[in-house]
């Protein structure tokens, strides 16, 4: 069976690096080609994770770069065609919500190749954001559609999937994690920033809705005052630091801003920092994974598994209340938080066995 997964932009390769490994170790059975978008191109939000994960390079790079999103949309589909036509595999498989994943799944479709879609059934319900539309439409044309969240296949079902499509396999963010863990552990970063363990709050923020316009220089402001209470460490993503540029942000002492950071750097200081305060979907699991407190300065989250069953609190898009977070912080602590079934570091394994089944 000849596999192409499709990546594009950070937190896709994490989800794929897995998979590619679980497929790849049965070669008789598998021929894998992956291939990256190129939507996020900077070393730091791209080559980086190819050499820590172990999956690069991409055997085909289709340079889409930044655009609009329509834009990006239709140079992933014009350039993913070719690609697709000449390698002609019985599967794509595309992970997650980013304009990346949809164009891939409708040039598959087109080209009448099936679609898996890794992380399927997540939904927000929040129209304007772009990447719930791509997940329902994702969803709507893949036919092997796999859930690491207990209430994806209700989700699915409602949109009119049939059941017989859908798998539970868990997540393969977190296999990414397991695999991983000695060598995030003996990462060291949290020293190696001169911070303390368990005595600092990371923060990342990247989503539109909040950096693009006015309410950046509130958190940013809050992050400040915070930091009067606590270091703050927050490397920032580029479109999170061209709005900062645009403000004149930043500079309060005990904030610390910095570059975008590697996978096994991150997750070296997620594990040991006191609370996370983000607007990334997948960060909300890793902290769940790893119970640590996570403040999600959104309005909603298509990942509630995380404030059901772990460490993860929504702050509504509402700036003010990063003053509130030491209280928060140990008010989650109380709480009896557990790991969703299945985010147990053997998802890719569950995929891989129901692609031999279909086989
Ligand atoms: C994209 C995804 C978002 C995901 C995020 C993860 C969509 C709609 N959005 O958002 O769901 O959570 O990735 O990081 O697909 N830029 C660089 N260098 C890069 C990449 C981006 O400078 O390597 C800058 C450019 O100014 C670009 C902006 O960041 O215009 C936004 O990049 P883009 O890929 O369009 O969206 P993200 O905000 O990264």
């Amino acid at each position: 069976m000849k596999i192409v997964s499709v990546v594009g932009t950070r937190p896709n390769f994490m989800k794929t690096a897995p998979v590619q490994a679980a497929l790849a170790a049965r070669p008789d059975d598998f021929e894998t080609v992956l291939v990256h978008t190129g939507q996020h191109y900077d070393a730091a939000m791209s080559d980086i994770f190819f050499e820590e994960l172990g999956i690069g390079p991409p055997d085909h790079m289709l340079d889409v770069g930044s655009g609009t999103h329509p834009q990006q949309t239709a140079r992933v589909m014009e350039r993913l065609e070719p690609v697709l036509e000449a390698e002609r595999p019985d599967l794509v498989l595309v992970p997650g919500d980013v304009n990346s994943t949809l164009a891939a799944a409708l040039v598959a479709v087109k080209l009448d190749i099936p679609v898996g879609h890794i992380e399927a059934g997540l939904r927000s319900f929040d129209r304007t954001m772009p990447e719930e539309i791509n997940r329902v439409l994702t969803d709507q044309i893949a036919e092997l559609l796999f859930t690491h969240s207990p209430e994806a296949a209700r989700h699915l079902e409602a949109g009119g999937s049939d059941p017989a499509t859908i798998h539970y396999v868990g997540n393969t963010m977190i296999d990414t994690l397991v695999a991983l863990r000695a060598r995030i552990e003996a990462e060291g970063a949290v020293a190696k920033h001169g911070l303390e363990e368990g005595g600092f709050v990371l923060v990342t923020l990247h989503r539109p809705a909040l950096v693009d316009g006015p309410l950046l220089e509130e958190v940013v402001a809050q992050l400040g005052a915070l930091a009067q209470k606590i270091p703050v460490f927050f490397p920032a993503h580029p479109r999170t630091q061209k709005g900062m540029e645009r403000l004149g942000a930043g500079g309060e002492p005990g904030l610390e801003i910095v570059d975008p950071i590697g996978y096994l750097e991150f997750l070296s200081l997620l594990s040991g920092a006191a609370a996370v305060l983000t607007d990334s979907g997948g960060i909300q699991e890793e902290a769940t994974f790893l119970g640590i407190p996570c403040l999600t300065l959104r309005d909603n989250t298509e990942r509630p598994v995380t404030v059901e069953m772990g460490t993860n609190m929504l702050l509504g898009l509402r700036p003010e209340r990063v003053a509130e977070l030491p209280a928060l912080v140990e008010e989650i602590r109380g709480r009896q938080a557990k790991v969703p079934p299945l985010w147990d570091g053997a998802a890719a394994g569950r995929i891989v066995e129901v692609l031999l089944e279909r086989r």
